[in-house]
C-alpha cells in the first residue's frame, strides 16, 4: 500500500511537472501567435527573452525612393492611424507636453498625418528600430525642442514594443536614459541648448534671461557624446533672445556682444570642428529649426493674437518670419562644406504648418503649469514655441526612422 502510494505520489509529481511544461510550451506558442498577429516578425523564445527575425523584413511599401524628398507634402486628416500613441499610455512624457490631461478642450492636433508629395513613409515600427539600434546607443542633443523629440521617440518605440520587454529612463542630469534592456539599446537625450558650452548648460538650473555662449568651446560637452553610435542634435531657439549676444572667442575672459548670425556659424564651426576630428559616431543628423507660432497676422492677416486658440494647421505655403532665413542659410553652408556626411532632418517647413500643434496655455512656464489667471492671458501666457505630444514631434521621429531603415537595408 506504503510503496504503491508512493507510485503514485511520484507519478502525479511527474504528470505535474509534464503539464507545467507543456502549458509552458502552449504560453510560448500562444504568445508567439499573438505576438505574430500584434508584432509580425518577433521571436519569444523558451527564455522569454524577445527576438527579432534578422535580418528584418523591408518590404517595398517601405522603401523610399532616392527622388522622394520626405520634406515636401502636406498634412492629411487621418484619425484612424493617429496618435501613434496616446497620453496616458506612455508614463514617460513630462507635464511640459501633455496638452490634453492640462486641459486642451480639443484633440484635433493629434490626428494629422505627414504625406510626402512623392512617396509613403514606412510605418513607425518600433521592433525593427530596436533591431536597427541593437547594441547602440542614438543620442538627442539640444534644447527642450529636442528634449521633446526625444520624449516623442520614447513613446513610440515604448507603445510599439511587446508590455513585458523591460524599459526603463533614468535622469542622470544633464542626460536622460532610456533603456531597453532586451536589445541593449539605450535613447538618451543631452541637455546643450547651444550645443557648444554656455552659461545655461545646466539641465535645469540655467539662466534664461542671462545667455553668454563660448563660440570655441564645445570639449565639455562632446566627451558625453563620444560614445554614441546615432546623433541628432538640433539648436535654435536659444541663440534668437536678442539680435547680439554675449559670447568669448579665444579668450576665455574677453566677453563681447556678437551679431547672433555671426556667433552661429562660429559655434557650427565649432561644432564641425569636433565632428570631423574625434567623433566615432555611425550616423549623425542635424534638426533644423523648430518653427514658432508667435504671431497670429502672419497667417490671419488683421489679426492680432498668437498660436492661441488654433485647431487646424495652415493651407498653402507659409513660411513665418520666426524661421530666421540667414540661420537656415549657415546651416546649408557649414553642412555643405563638410567632409563628413552629417544627415539633414529639414522639419522646418512641414512644422511650419502647424500653428495648432503647440502647447499654448496647456503647458508649462518655470517648471509649472498655467495658473487660472495666466490661462485667462494667452496673449502673455500661450507657449508658441514648444509642441504637444503626441504630436508634430512624432513626424519628425517617423522620418528619423524612415531613413535609419534605409540605410539598414542598404548595408544589408
Ligand atoms: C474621424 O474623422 C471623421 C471626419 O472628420 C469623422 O466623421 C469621424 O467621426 C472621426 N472618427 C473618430 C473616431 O473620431
Ligand atoms: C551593449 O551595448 C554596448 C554599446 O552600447 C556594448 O558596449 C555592450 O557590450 C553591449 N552589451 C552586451 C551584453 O552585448
Ligand atoms: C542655481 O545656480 C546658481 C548660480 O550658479 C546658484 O547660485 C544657485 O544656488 C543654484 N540653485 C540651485 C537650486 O541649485
Ligand atoms: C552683455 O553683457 C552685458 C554685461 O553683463 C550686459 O549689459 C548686456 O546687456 C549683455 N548683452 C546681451 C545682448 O545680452
Ligand atoms: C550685424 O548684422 C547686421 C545685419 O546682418 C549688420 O548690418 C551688422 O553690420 C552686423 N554687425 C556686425 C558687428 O557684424
Ligand atoms: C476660439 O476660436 C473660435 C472659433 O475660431 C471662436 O469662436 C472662439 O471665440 C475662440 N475662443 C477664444 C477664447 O478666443
Ligand atoms: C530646408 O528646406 C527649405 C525648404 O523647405 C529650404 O529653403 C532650406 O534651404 C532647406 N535647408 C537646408 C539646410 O538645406
Amino acid at each position: 500500500m506504503k510503496t504503491q502510494n508512493h507510485h503514485r505520489m511520484h507519478l502525479l509529481f511527474r504528470l505535474a511537472l509534464v503539464s507545467v511544461l507543456v502549458l509552458g510550451a502552449t504560453r510560448v506558442i500562444l504568445d508567439n501567435l499573438k505576438n505574430n498577429l500584434l508584432w509580425p516578425g518577433l521571436i519569444k523564445s523558451r527564455n522569454h527573452k524577445y527576438s527579432v527575425k534578422v535580418p528584418i523584413d523591408v518590404s517595398l511599401d517601405e522603401i523610399i525612393e532616392d527622388d522622394c524628398n520626405v520634406f515636401e507634402g502636406k498634412w492629411v486628416w487621418d484619425n484612424t492611424s493617429y496618435p501613434l500613441y496616446k497620453e496616458e499610455s506612455c508614463p514617460f512624457l513630462v507635464k511640459q507636453t501633455t496638452c490634453l490631461k492640462n486641459g486642451r478642450p480639443d484633440s484635433f492636433y493629434q490626428n494629422w498625418r505627414w504625406q510626402p508629395n512623392a512617396c509613403n513613409l514606412p510605418r513607425f515600427d518600433g521592433l525593427k528600430l530596436m533591431e536597427i539600434l541593437r547594441d547602440k546607443r542614438m543620442m538627442f542633443v539640444g534644447d527642450s525642442i529636442q528634449r521633446g523629440m526625444f520624449e516623442s521617440m520614447v513613446c513610440l518605440v515604448q507603445s510599439s514594443i511587446p508590455p513585458d520587454v523591460k524599459r526603463s529612463l533614468q535622469r542622470i542630469s544633464p542626460r536622460k536614459v532610456f533603456k531597453v534592456e532586451e536589445f541593449n539599446v539605450t535613447i538618451e537625450y543631452y541637455w546643450a541648448p547651444f550645443i557648444i558650452e554656455s552659461i545655461s548648460d545646466h539641465a535645469t538650473n540655467h539662466t534664461v534671461h542671462k545667455r553668454m555662449v563660448k563660440l570655441d568651446s564645445v570639449a565639455k560637452h562632446s566627451k558625453e557624446w563620444e560614445g554614441a553610435d546615432i546623433l541628432i542634435f538640433e539648436s535654435y531657439v536659444w541663440w534668437m533672445y536678442k539680435p547680439t549676444i554675449n559670447a568669448t572667442y579665444g579668450s576665455p575672459d574677453k566677453i563681447q556682444e556678437y551679431n547672433v548670425t555671426t556667433a552661429y556659424r562660429l559655434a557650427m564651426e565649432t561644432w564641425v570642428n569636433w565632428i570631423e576630428s574625434k567623433t566615432r559616431a555611425q550616423k549623425i543628423f542635424f534638426a533644423t529649426m523648430s518653427p514658432t507660432h508667435l504671431w497670429s497676422w502672419e497667417w490671419k492677416p488683421g489679426s492680432d493674437g498668437n498660436c492661441f486658440n488654433e485647431t487646424d494647421p495652415i493651407e498653402g505655403s507659409y513660411w513665418g518670419t520666426g524661421s530666421n532665413l540667414d540661420i537656415m542659410g549657415i546651416v546649408k553652408d557649414v553642412l555643405g562644406q563638410l567632409k563628413v556626411k552629417v544627415m539633414l532632418l529639414n522639419i522646418t517647413q512641414l512644422s511650419e504648418y502647424r500653428k495648432d500643434g503647440h502647447t499654448s496655455i496647456f503647458g508649462e512656464r518655470k517648471g509649472k503649469l498655467l495658473s487660472k489667471e495666466q490661462r485667462s492671458d494667452p496673449k502673455n501666457f500661450a507657449d508658441c514655441i514648444h509642441w504637444c505630444l503626441p504630436g508634430v514631434p512624432d513626424t519628425w521621429n517617423e522620418i528619423l526612422y524612415a531613413i535609419l531603415l534605409q540605410d539598414y537595408r542598404s548595408t544589408r
